[in-house]
């Protein structure tokens, strides 16, 4: 089967404010219900990576969950981070979340640990699927429970 990855970047201003806008209110409550399901009870503390963050969403929903933990969300298209970042402030989380430009695969983020890994609807953009599975590898904190949800 040949794989199609769609463009990898949504750096268009009109793609990226339609994705803003877009209601994904069950489709992403349910990836924080999901996780909560995989792992019962667990609070998660310290640094969470938010893969392809895009407009944030999910990771102001995670750092609602989980109110001890913070989160880095990555994401390689500025005209996103911009959404993102407007809706972690209007959300009053932007001491907890941090969101910032960066390219996958991406060497220097390979170097930093973090807590846990989390990303949604990033991989069928990638040009090759192992880039996710490599950064989450080389992000998620040894001795960390590492099952994927
Ligand atoms: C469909 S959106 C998903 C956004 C968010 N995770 C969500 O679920 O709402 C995919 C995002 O991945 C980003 N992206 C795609 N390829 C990337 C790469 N190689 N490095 C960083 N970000 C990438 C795009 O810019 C886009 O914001």
């Amino acid at each position: 089967m040949d794989r199609v990855p769609e463009p990898d970047l949504m750096d268009d201003d009109a793609q990226a404010r339609a994705y803003a806008e877009a209601n994904f209110d069950e489709a992403h409550q349910n990836v924080i219900t999901l996780f909560q399901q995989r792992w019962p009870g667990r609070q998660i503390t310290g640094r969470v990576l938010d893969l392809g963050c895009g407009p944030a969403d999910i990771s102001i929903r995670f750092a609602r969950a989980f109110p001890d933990c913070e989160v880095d969300g990555v994401d390689g298209a500025d005209e996103m981070l911009a959404y993102g970042i407007r809706a972690v402030a209007a959300a009053g989380l932007s001491k907890r979340i941090e969101l910032r430009n960066c390219y996958l695969p991406d060497k220097e983020l390979e170097q930093q640990q973090f807590d846990a890994v989390i990303s949604n609807s990033l991989l069928h953009h990638l040009k090759d699927p192992m880039t996710l599975w490599q950064t989450i590898r080389a992000c998620a904190r040894q001795g960390n429970d590492r099952r994927y949800l």
